[in-house]
């Protein structure tokens, strides 16, 4: 038997560990695989929780994550810190999940050592670099430097082609986030905060760039004025820990009896939130993607979107940061009941929970095809 791949798989962010778990899981499987795991720490107590909940024990941790740091100086430090251990761990393959900074910059160090790159979850754009900010850009150069592009649906692998990318590079797998979803999903976890069972939960999170500052205060506003309008409404708001999102969302919406701030959920007990959610209002990419697979209507606190395909399906809306138009949208929602079921049909455009196994087949068959596939 030939010796086994040595595949290294980047996480980052908390996102990037529950969308790189299956494929990480899955490969770990595989007999032709070596599997190296490298976490940039890029976020500390978030991506912590979330491999724990996986059962994925780093084997390289770059503790890369300063307290409100600055994107020149994480990419400068990402940057170092990756070639040095590229260097070390000469692996066959590096792949890495999404558009965030730490896999702009593990595209990068792989094509300047020559190792081939697959980029999981590609394809996705908005066509406007200031939205969001900086991950249409991150995600460019990521996918302009990979091999393979794993991308979630017909539609990321449209703009990918008229990008000039070649067709045999995209692979249409699905995302990993549903095959994440649906296992943490079948079970029933404990959510250790007393909500009224009597009263429609409203889930909220952000925490996107572009948001900061004005159009940020004008969501936490908008959210204000549905609580007071809206007696029978309770939100609950896990507040992302970046200084620029914590500080606003406290001295906003702090002192509220019907808003319940926490610091972030572990990710069982926030699909279990998302389970028990009325209604969802995000900046997210990962929320837009999951909360329509449970069937909740989702309105997006942004003004454009690369993940499109829920929108087209009315399953999402896009309604940006004006706070009288996210205040009349969800007036829309809570007043009607039948847009709200409009909205509430658990259509899921972006997986089956396969796309994992979809992608070590690719691999397996590109890396291994001198071997037979063992
Ligand atoms: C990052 C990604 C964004 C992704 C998001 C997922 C970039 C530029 N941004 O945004 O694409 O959607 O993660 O959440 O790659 N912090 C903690 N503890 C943590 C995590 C963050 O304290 O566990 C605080 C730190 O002060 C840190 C700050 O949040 O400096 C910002 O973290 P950073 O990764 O730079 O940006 P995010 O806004 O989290
Ligand atoms: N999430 C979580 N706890 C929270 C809020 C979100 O586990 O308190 C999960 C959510 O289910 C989704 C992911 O985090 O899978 C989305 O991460 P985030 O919104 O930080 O980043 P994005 O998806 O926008 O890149």
């Amino acid at each position: 038997m030939k010796e086994a791949k040595h595949i290294l798989c980047i996480v980052g962010t908390r996102p990037e560990g529950i969308k790189m778990a299956p494929l990480i899981q899955a490969l770990k499987r595989e007999p032709w695989a070596r599997v190296t795991v490298l976490a940039t720490a890029q976020h500390r107590a978030l991506l912590d929780q979330v491999l724990a909940l996986f059962g994925i024990v780093p084997d390289v941790d770059l503790d890369i994550m300063r307290p409100n740091q600055a994107l020149p100086e994480l990419t400068a430090r990402l940057i170092t810190a990756l070639d040095e251990k590229f260097g070390e761990l000469a692996p066959d393959v590096v792949l890495a999940q999404g558009d965030t900074t730490t896999v702009m910059t593990a595209a990068l160090v792989a094509f300047y050592r020559r190792i081939p790159f697959g980029h999981v979850e590609a394809g996705l754009r908005t066509h406007d670099l200031d939205n969001p900010f900086p991950e249409e850009m991150n995600r460019l150069v990521a996918g302009h430097l990979a091999r393979w592009h794993f991308v979630p649906t017909e539609r990321s692998r449209q703009n990918l082609l008229r990008e000039g990318i070649a067709d045999a590079a995209i692979h249409v797998t699905g995302n990993t986030v549903i095959d994440a979803l649906l296992e943490v999903a079948a079970a029933d976890w404990p959510l250790d905060i007393q909500l009224d069972a009597g009263k429609r939960l409203v889930l909220v999170t952000a925490h996107r760039r572009e948001n900061f500052g004005e159009p940020f205060r004008a969501v936490c506003c908008a959210i204000r004025q549905l609580v007071d309008r809206y007696p029978d409404i309770e939100v609950l708001y896990p507040v992302h820990p970046n200084p620029n999102v914590r500080a606003t969302a406290h001295e906003l919406l702090g002192d509220h009896p019907r808003i319940r701030l926490c610091p972030p959920l572990d990710y069982a007990p926030f699909v279990e939130a998302q389970k028990r959610a009325h209604l969802i209002l995000t900046d997210s990419g990962g929320v837009q993607e999951e909360a329509p697979a449970l069937g909740k209507p989702v309105l997006v606190l942004r003004t454009e979107t690369e993940r499109p395909e829920a929108v087209d399906e009315g399953v999402v809306r896009l309604v940006g940061t004006d706070e009288a138009h996210i205040v009349a949208e969800a007036s829309r929602l809570l007043d009607s009941e039948a847009a709200y079921r409009e909205m509430a049909r658990g259509v899921s455009p972006y997986g089956d929970g396969m796309a994992a196994r979809r992608i070590v087949d690719v691999l397996r068959d590109a890396l291994c095809a001198d071997t037979g596939g063992s």
